[in-house]
């Protein structure tokens, strides 16, 4: 079934989004939710759910029943593992509804990584190409580049744009792509 020319949805799937780019694939038991925003060649594995107020850049993995909910942004290229689960309420309590206003915005970078059961507590800011490992907890803004692991999830170290660990010397053993850090605590830039 394809809702939008190029969209394969699995017979077993359910894409409400007209707003899904050409190439993406939804999988058996996803759903995308009608609003939710969608580009182009990503991959939306079984049970995954990317709610309305959502958004996915291109070329964005999201792995088997992880959740995406409003207001959650991935730009290009991330990679959400299975059970990766974003939260969009700081302070949830049943008998309070909230409109859209009232919820924390995520914003995971270009190229970042989600390991397996990462949790994303809202209202933070995941650098680009950054590296959180299964069954991290992130509850603060990520710097670029960063390795994230553990709960509270702390920097460990850096990684490279290939997801090589990156040695003292900020150079790649594995691709050679270099990087220095940038002020501030942002993280690392790429400096070829
Ligand atoms: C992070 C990862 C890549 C391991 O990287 P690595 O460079 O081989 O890690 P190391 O074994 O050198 O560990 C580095 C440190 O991080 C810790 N660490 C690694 N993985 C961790 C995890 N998941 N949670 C907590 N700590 C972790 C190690 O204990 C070690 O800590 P120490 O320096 O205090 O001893 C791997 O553990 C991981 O989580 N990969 C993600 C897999 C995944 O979810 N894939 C999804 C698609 S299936
Ligand atoms: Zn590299």
């Amino acid at each position: 079934m394809t809702v939008t020319t190029g969209v394969f949805v699995h017979p077993n799937g359910l894409c409400e989004s007209e707003q899904v780019g050409e190439g993406t694939r939804v999988w058996a038991f996803a759903h995308v939710m009608r609003g939710a925003v969608v580009g182009r060649d990503c991959n939306v594995c079984d049970h995954a759910f990317v709610e309305d107020g959502a958004v996915l850049g291109d070329r964005v993995t999201v792995k088997n029943a992880t959740l995406v909910f409003s207001g959650v942004i991935c730009e290009d290229e991330v990679f959400l593992g299975p059970n990766v689960l974003f939260t969009n309420d700081m302070r949830p309590r049943a008998a309070i509804r909230k409109g859209p206003d009232e919820l924390l915005g995520t914003v995971v970078r270009r190229g970042a990584s989600l390991g397996a059961g990462a949790v994303v507590v809202c209202g933070i800011e995941i650098g680009r190409y950054a590296f959180a490992a299964a069954g991290a907890v992130l509850t603060r803004d990520v710097p670029a580049h960063a390795f994230m692991a553990g709960n509270p999830a702390r920097r460990k170290g850096w990684v490279c744009e290939c997801g090589n660990r990156l040695p003292d010397s900020l150079r790649c053993t594995e691709c050679g792509l270099g990087f220095a850090e940038l002020p501030d605590g942002a993280g690392l830039r790429r400096l070829d």
